[in-house]
Order: structure tokens, then sequence, then C-alpha cells
């Protein structure tokens, strides 16, 4: 499963990096204007740090397809090859989609909260479907099974789109969802720090290295003893 980072904040997309074993960066409008000022200037910044091969998604903000066509090729011609068009998917979106399918541009449909929106998306070439699973929680569905649903959909189909599941609330969402095998996920920083955020594995650190600095003394480690 791809693993994402749903944000746009250079200094948390540098934090996870860091660490974690990431392939690329999700952003939407919403990200992005949390983070202010020029989108393209903090997008290249992203691209230049996460590197040519890396997923970046950008959301394409048009209302008519023809305008989200023209959007799409700009933005991949500022940001670079593997650069996923975001669409949403409603009906000038899905216009969208067959053309930048012709155009040979890769995208991902955006804002899908249901399975058959999904099912128009594969059959338009997306390369990704993303269900929003808090946000499907908070209708009175399930986001979790809609994702699963979706995965199973494009498995029993034979279809080339993956689920990019988005919108968590917790880590253990995202967890279920790489169980089930669904393709990619995307996930703000503190969700994907959430997979290792436990009491009982800092304490187990903590004790062996106190156990070993007892038997070695303070600031020894395996370097620095016999
Ligand atoms: O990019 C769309 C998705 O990540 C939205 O997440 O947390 O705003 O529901 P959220």
């Amino acid at each position: 499963m791809y693993l994402l980072i749903d944000d746009a904040d250079l200094t948390a997309i540098r934090r996870i990096y860091d660490c974690y074993p990431v392939d690329g960066v999700t952003t939407n409008p919403t990200i992005l204007s949390r983070c202010g000022g020029s989108p393209y200037a903090v997008l290249k910044e992203i691209r230049a740090f996460i590197g040519a091969s890396a997923q970046l998604h950008v959301q394409a903000v048009s209302r008519k397809a023809e305008d989200i066509a023209l959007e799409a090729r700009h933005i991949v011609n500022e940001l670079g090859e593997n650069t996923f068009v975001k669409v949403p998917a409603v009906p000038e979106g899905f216009k969208a989609m067959k053309q930048l399918k012709k155009d040979g541009l890769r995208f991902t449909a955006t804002a899908v909260y249901t399975p058959m929106q999904a099912f128009l998306a594969a059959k338009c070439g997306a390369s990704y479907a993303a269900p929003y699973i808090n946000r499907i929680d908070n209708m009175g569905y399930n986001g979790i099974e809609t994702a699963r649903t979706i995965h199973d959909m494009f498995v029993n189909n034979q279809m080339d789109t993956m689920v990019l599941a988005a919108s968590f609330k917790n880590s253990m969402q995202l967890l279920e969802l790489c169980i089930h095998g669904i393709g990619a996920a995307t996930a703000a920083p503190e969700v994907i720090e959430g997979l290792v955020k436990n009491e009982a594995i800092t304490s187990a650190v903590d004790a062996f290295v106190s156990d070993f600095e007892q038997l070695a003394g303070d600031g020894a480690d395996m370097r620095s003893c016999n």
C-alpha cells in the first residue's frame, strides 16, 4: 500500500520523510489555503524536497470540464511527470477525466463518497479514486466499508484504478485498509505518527536503554563497550 502525506506544510512533510517510508504528498485547496502564499511556490518547494519520482497530487478547481483539462495540463507542466491531478467526481469532473485520459495525464478522482462515483471514475481511467473515510462516517455511513467495497469492485472487474483512501481520523482506520489490501492511503502527519505513538512501545525501548546503561555505563552503546 502506498502511503502519502496529506499536507502541504513543508516542516511537517520533512518530519515525516525523515523517519517514515512515504511515497509522496497529496494536497487539496483547503490544505493549500492553510499554508497561505503562492500555491505554486509551496507546491514547487514540496516537489523539490520529495524529488521527481515521488507522487504529488494537486487538485484542479475549475468548474467546467474544458477548464479542468487546461488546468490539469498546466499543473503537470509546472510540477512534473509524477503529478496526479485531483478531479472531483462530479458530472463536469467525469467529462474532464475522459479528456485527461485522451491527453495522457494521470488523475485521481476526489470527493468520492460512494462506490458509484468510484465506478464511473474507474471507467474514465482514473489512476486513483479517493474515498473520504472520516467524512463518510460523519454522514452516518461506514467509510472503511465504503473503501473496501470500492477496492473489491476494482479487483473484481480487473479495473486499473486503485483506492487512495483519504480523510482519516485515526491510525487504526489506515491499518484496517492496509490489511484489506487497498492500493494507497493519504493521511495527516499526526495520523502517520500515530501508527507508532504508543506508551508501551516507548517504555519498552526506554527499559532496554536503561538496562544497558546499568551494565555498561551512562551513554554507552554497542560501539563503546567490549
Ligand atoms: O484531500 C481530501 C481529504 O484528505 C480530506 O480530508 O480531513 O479534510 O476530511 P479531511
